[in-house]
């Protein structure tokens, strides 16, 4: 039985070996490894690509959700909006500032529902945080109305949403800052933990700058308690190549899940609903199954490895029993936890690999 894996990272790399090689020995033979010629570059050329005028290169993306949260003041007593189906990297960024992060159920498209949102504005909220959840944007009209109507900031978390676009606009570049994360699986993912931060607003982009870098504008003059956040220059060097193939990869991720959508016949299982005023860049492929775990046990047993995001929501996770939500809190979050399950899809993936999976699907029987 051929085995076929959630996910494999080296064909992405083998198809362009000589590239990234070329990169990281530019690198190593520099002589300079954290904050240089790489790191300016990237963030000149992933600025242009998204469409916006400042990108600040970091160690994450949680680091850049927890840099976005600080440099906009967001604190002790303040709340953030913040949808409740979320990886709980959002959320620490939230709690990690000392605010409060007040969760609401998602809309159809497992995104931040902005009818919701506008229920849940106290005068203690501050921001909102759209999470671009599977490569799918959230519909920002009715958010990025709340925001305005209220004053509120909108930090848009991109770590699996790179390049997809909501009315022709790239995500990250919608509110009033994005937040991305360069881990090796993502669409537009390095050789290790990496991430950037991108805004319009020039004051921002200067605190985080310095912010990322112990506080310093110059070199021991430090004006604010920061951190060390710092992309270092290979991985700058070795993104700059992936960069120039991420459309690529998300059109051949793109390709793959159009092939799912047509193939997979299975009443059992509910695919994925695109929003038709964005495109999806299919980070996941996440249907949902009535039977989820007798669904993923079926395909194991046809070598098809599977994956859950996410299987315990932040507000049921033992990091915030101290929040005191119990199950039965969000309902509909906590009906996806158990419904989700992620299908394999990599770059790489062929036909035969496709059908494999979507014959074991449709094959499935509760
Ligand atoms: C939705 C979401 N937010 C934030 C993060 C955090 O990114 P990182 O792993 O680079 O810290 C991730 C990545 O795992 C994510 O999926």
């Amino acid at each position: 039985m051929k085995k076929i894996p959630f996910n494999v990272l080296a064909p992405a790399f083998e198809a362009h070996a000589a590239e990234y090689e070329e990169a990281a020995l530019r690198v190593l033979r520099s002589g300079w490894y954290v904050l240089g010629a790489e790191v300016e570059a990237f963030e000149r050329e992933f600025a242009d690509y998204l469409g916006v005028s400042y990108c600040i290169g970091l160690n994450s993306g949680l680091d850049a959700l927890v840099l976005a949260v600080r440099a906009l003041g967001i604190g002790p007593g303040d709340e953030v909006i913040v949808q409740a189906n979320t990886y709980i990297a959002t959320v620490l960024a939230i709690t990690g500032c000392g605010a409060t992060p007040v969760f609401v159920e998602p809309d159809g498209y497992h995104g931040l529902d902005a009818a919701r949102v506008e229920a849940a504005v106290t005068p203690r909220t501050k921001a909102i945080l759209p999470v671009h959840l599977y490569g799918q944007p959230c519909g920002m009209e009715g958010l990025l109305g709340i925001a305005a109507r209220r004053g509120l900031a909108v930090i848009e978390d991109c770590a699996q949403s790179h390049g997809a676009m909501w009315r022709g606009r790239k995500t990250g570049t919608l509110g009033t800052v994005g937040c991305f994360s360069f881990f090796p699986t993502k669409n537009l993912g390095a050789f290790g933990d990496a991430g950037a931060l991108v805004t319009e607003d020039e004051a921002l982009a200067e605190r985080v700058r310095a912010l990322r870098n112990y506080g310093s504008k110059k070199k021991y003059v430090n004006e604010i308690e920061g951190v060390n956040s710092r992309l270092d220059e290979i991985q700058a060097a070795l993104l700059r190549v992936r960069l120039r193939f991420l459309d690529t990869i998300n059109a051949e991720r793109a390709a793959i899940a159009a092939r799912y959508a047509e193939l997979i016949r299975s009443s059992f299982v509910l695919k994925p609903r695109p929003r038709p005023e964005a495109t999806h860049i299919f980070h996941l492929y996440v249907v949902e199954c009535d039977h989820r775990d007798r669904l993923q046990e079926h395909l194991s047993a046809h070598g098809i490895g599977t994956q859950i995001h996410y299987p315990i929501p932040p507000h049921l996770s033992g990091a915030y029993a101290r929040l005191g939500y119990g199950r039965g809190a969000f309902p509909e979050t906590e009906r996806l936890a158990e419904r989700v399950l992620s299908l394999p899809l990599y770059s790489g993936m062929n036909e035969d690999d496709v059908r494999t999976v979507c014959d074991a699907v449709n094959s499935f029987r509760p």
